[in-house]
């Protein structure tokens, strides 16, 4: 694992744009997986501005977004459909027939796990990763569990998630308890996975992730196997690392 440990959230920002352009750069035909949050936010924002300066090309790219919330419209403001498009992709210049998102409206969640799943195996999986972290440890919506789901599957979110995804929501009560994520498979076959992480509230995720047991009751804790991960910490998320 590379560990790249910015001083400010411009630095964080700039930094996860030079990988995600270098790797955009020598394979224009990526296949990314890109995650929702807040995390992500400043890096879509310097992406959609290179875009624009004509500094990297998406059009021959493909997308696909990790999870989606159950039960929530495409064009309500707290779907990942809306955040990737209002965010990221509609201000990009990557063609909209490559862009993938669960459906979580759907009837069948376990047809629309396997057709994801398939849809992601049919472009030969994930060339480069983007994750964000959850603060129990969660990626993509992969939440603390017994084991690690392996496919796209249905998660009931922990009420730590729910917690802390309130703040996109004006109440608590409207968050989703369910959501539909790609699972660890997709995850750990990807050929390079990015892991950012900001702020207080994802130092003892990354320690617990990064330098503890591997356990799917952390799922990040799975990256330790993967053979080419960087993560990109501010100070504040990576103040544990290295210390007993
Ligand atoms: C969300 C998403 C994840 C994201 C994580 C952290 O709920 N499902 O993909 O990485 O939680 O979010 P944030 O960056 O807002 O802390």
């Amino acid at each position: 694992m590379r560990i790249i440990i910015t001083d400010s959230i411009e630095e964080f920002n700039i930094k996860a744009a030079d990988i995600v352009s270098q790797q955009i750069s020598s394979n224009p035909r990526t296949v990314f997986g890109a995650p929702t949050g807040e995390t992500p936010l400043g890096l879509y924002r310097e992406l959609v501005d290179r875009c624009k300066a004509g500094a990297i090309d998406f059009s021959q790219a493909t997308c696909f977004s990790l999870d989606e919330y159950i039960g929530i419209s495409p064009d309500h403001s707290q779907s990942s459909h809306y955040y990737m498009h209002n965010n990221f992709l509609k201000h990009i210049n990557i063609s909209e027939e490559n862009i993938f998102i669960p459906n979580g409206m759907t009837q069948d969640i376990f047809g629309e796990c396997r057709s994801y799943d398939n849809m992601i195996d049919s472009y030969g999986g994930i060339d480069f990763l983007i994750l964000g972290i959850g603060q129990n440890g969660h990626i993509g919506f992969n939440e603390p569990a017994d084991t690690f789901p392996s496919s796209s599957h249905l998660v009931e979110l922990k009420e730590s998630t729910i917690n802390a995804n309130a703040r996109f929501f004006e109440n608590k009560l409207d968050v989703p308890r369910y959501a539909i994520t790609v699972g660890v498979k997709t995850i750990m076959q990807a050929k390079k996975v990015l892991l950012m992480a900001h702020g207080n509230s994802k130092t003892a995720a990354m320690q617990k992730a990064l330098e503890e047991d591997v356990t799917p009751q952390v799922p990040a804790s799975i990256l330790q196997y993967h053979h080419d991960v960087t993560i990109i910490a501010d100070k504040a998320a990576a103040s544990r690392l290295g210390k007993e």
